[in-house]
């Protein structure tokens, strides 16, 4: 599995990428859900004690990483208060099957992992799952996919004496799909002490083809902040 080459600079890289724009920018959606939120993809819980701080709806956290989940049950190991209120399911968004079906669907930075099949079948898995006006949310960049790029450095992080850097290279891409390099870096001085890569595909479907989907699923776009999307599902399921 390629995410245990790329979890111990998750946090490191995460905490201050693009964690501090949803802090700002999700509360506002989730005032209406005070009874339950289902978190698809909740990583390692950097959303997810947020939303707990947030609302004081019952949450679970979905993770199907062994890895991103250890660190979501040390996060709220961490805050003991937390462990009576946040249920974590050990697998994966289209085996979802929750006793009731919950006021509010969040999805950070997910959407780029699911293969174009599986995110026709998920949405009507969620559809299932949401209460009839329960809202479902989650990051989004129009556009397509990035164009081919040569390997380049993202961010470096300094830990103690080392230096983590994260460098990326975007091998291929065509209409929805790309193919990328990341390569996982430690150093002390100018001495690499650890270095391993990882190729995989990303998802960036555009936006005519996601509207299609959730309409065909029951649901309407409804108003968000840039970089995210809502969907409100419809009162008279599909
Ligand atoms: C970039 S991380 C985002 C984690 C967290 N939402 C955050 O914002 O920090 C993407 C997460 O989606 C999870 N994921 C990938 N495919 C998934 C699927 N089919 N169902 C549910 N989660 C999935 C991965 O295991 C990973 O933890």
């Amino acid at each position: 599995m390629t995410d245990f080459i790329s979890l111990p600079f998750y946090d490191l890289f995460h905490e201050s990428g693009h964690v501090p724009g949803i802090r700002e920018k999700l509360p506002s959606l989730l005032t209406g859900a005070q009874r339950s939120i289902l978190e698809i993809g909740a990583g390692t819980g950097l959303i997810t004690t947020s939303i707990a701080d947030w609302t004081p709806a019952e949450i679970f956290a979905l993770e199907p990483s062994a890895g991103m989940r250890g660190m979501l049950l040390s996060r709220l190991s961490a805050r003991p208060e937390l462990l009576k209120r946040v249920t974590v399911l050990p697998y994966d968004a289209l085996s979802v099957d929750l006793d009731e079906p919950v006021e509010a669907m969040v999805m950070i930075n997910v959407i780029y992992a699911l293969e174009p099949d599986y995110r026709k079948r998920l949405w009507p898995v969620l559809a299932t799952q949401l209460e009839p006006g329960g809202l479902l949310i989650f990051t989004w960049h129009d556009g397509g996919p990035p164009a081919p790029s040569p390997l380049k450095e993202l961010e470096a992080r300094q830990v103690g004496r080392h230096t983590y850097t994260i460098l990326s290279e975007i091998i291929e891409s065509d209409e929805e799909r790309c193919k990328a390099r990341y390569l996982y870096r430690i150093m002390e001085n100018d001495k690499v002490i650890s270095e391993e890569d990882t190729v995989g595909y990303a998802y960036r479907p555009v936006r005519d083809v996601i509207e299609g989907e959730l309409v065909s699923a029951g649901f309407a776009q409804t108003d968000a902040p840039e970089g995210l999307l809502a969907w409100r599902l419809g009162l008279q399921q599909f």
